[in-house]
């Protein structure tokens, strides 16, 4: 194996260090905010109670424009390759794909960040394309557009790509070397060639060179070799209650997670933020908001397995603390913490996650567009009053 020049090795001068580039400009908020985009069918939610929730892009588009007027900070969309029928029910499968979808919504937006989440180790993506796509969409979207990078933690996805799923730690490796080689090219300034088992790399050089050092850098995680590639790499990482979605029992178990990420990242002189999604039911008064909560549980789809569980052989560890702790009803609305009350509390509940250590909240909705609204209407002002957005 030939190693002409090594790869950078981590993530040291980001987007944030740039004070004009959109990330920082979004660090300046004291909470970060978040849309969760519905790019895939059902949106997190395996239940049939009637609503507009819509994968097509135009619902999309739609969403992430409101969600810009509201002065959200980003938009994130996920990744998913499932066979025929997706998890079931409602939640059958149809998808856009996230890097294409959030690259169109680079030309219709000017302000919100958008992170497309994408498996780099399928394919296999090449890290030239890697690097001369994102940089590409980084100055289409003038320094606006990040990934948030996965490994595929599905057996089934792999097959589809014709292979078993590589060992899980063994992942994060090769994603480790993936984005080195990818941050080589979007920092270097002479042809560079590097050769590895899996990577071939020739006189290869990359333009345009990204506006602020390179795009945001995302990764979703809840493993010590996922934590360990976003103490190393990341700006943000997505990461998951470790028990499970009950709001209170996440308030617990989520500044002791937090502080072992950021600390771990501080080790390597970085800082990463953390961002979680909670599905948030509002309704004018708790009592109207617990009754919407009912109404999609009543309808849960018997067809569908909520996010995957149990659907597909998943070696993720990211949702292992909500085994045997999340019942049906938390599963027919689905998300990763839930947050059901009046505007109140629902601005109480995210004051309290910032008291946790969260520093950015990705929110997502049962019925996104009238749901959207309706948070920008009552519960956007009171984040403001409460100072946790400008
Ligand atoms: C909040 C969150 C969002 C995620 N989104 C995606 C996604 O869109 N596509 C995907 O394949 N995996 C997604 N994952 C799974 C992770 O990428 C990862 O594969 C999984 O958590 C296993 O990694 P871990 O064992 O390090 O936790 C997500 C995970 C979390 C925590």
């Amino acid at each position: 194996m030939t190693v002409p020049h090594a790869p950078v090795r981590g993530a040291p001068s980001g987007p944030a260090a740039f004070p004009d580039s959109p990330l920082a400009c979004a660090l300046r908020q004291p909470m970060l905010l978040g849309l969760f985009l519905p790019i895939q069918a059902g949106g997190w939610s395996a239940s049939q109670l009637p609503r507009t929730t819509d994968w097509s892009f135009d619902y999309n588009a739609a969403l992430v424009r409101k969600a810009e007027d509201l002065g959200f900070d980003l938009a994130f969309g996920l990744s998913q390759w499932l066979p025929k029928g997706g998890y079931g029910g409602v939640l059958n499968g149809q998808a856009l794909d996230s890097f294409m979808a959030l690259a169109a919504m680079a030309a219709i937006t000017s302000k919100i960040i958008l992170i497309s989440t994408v498996h780099v180790l399928y394919g296999p993506w090449h890290p030239l394309h890697f690097a001369k796509f994102g940089a590409t969409l980084d100055h289409i979207s003038k320094g606006r557009w990040g990934v948030n990078i996965v490994t595929g933690h599905r057996a089934v996805e792999h097959e589809m790509f014709g292979w078993s799923r590589i060992e899980h730690d063994r992942r994060y490796e090769l994603a480790s070397e993936f984005i080195d080689v990818v941050q080589r090219l979007w920092s270097e300034t002479e042809n560079y060639s590097y050769e590895s088992e899996r990577w071939k790399l020739n006189n290869a050089f990359v333009t345009p060179k990204p506006m602020y050092g390179r795009p945001v850098l995302v990764n979703a995680t809840g493993s010590d070799a996922g934590i360990d590639f976003a103490a190393r790499y990341s700006d943000i990482v997505f990461m998951t209650s470790p028990t499970g979605s009950e709001i209170e029992s996440a308030l617990d178990s989520l500044p002791a997670h937090i502080a072992r990420i950021k600390r771990e990242a501080r080790e390597n002189g970085r800082e990463v933020r953390a961002l979680i999604n909670p599905m948030v039911i509002c309704r004018e008064t708790e009592r109207e908001a617990q009754a919407y909560y009912r109404a999609i549980v009543e309808h849960a789809d018997p067809e569908a397995a909520p996010q995957g569980m149990g659907r597909f052989d998943s070696d993720a560890h990211a949702w292992r603390g909500r085994a045997g702790r999340d019942g049906p009803e938390h599963r027919a609305l689905g998300g990763n913490i839930q947050i059901v009350g009046s505007p109140d509390q629902v601005a109480n509940y995210i004051l309290r996650l910032k008291a946790a250590g969260i520093d950015g909240v990705q929110l997502s909705f049962y019925d996104f567009k009238p749901d959207l609204d309706f948070f920008g209407a009552r519960v956007l002002p009171l984040l403001k009053q409460a100072g946790l957005r400008r």
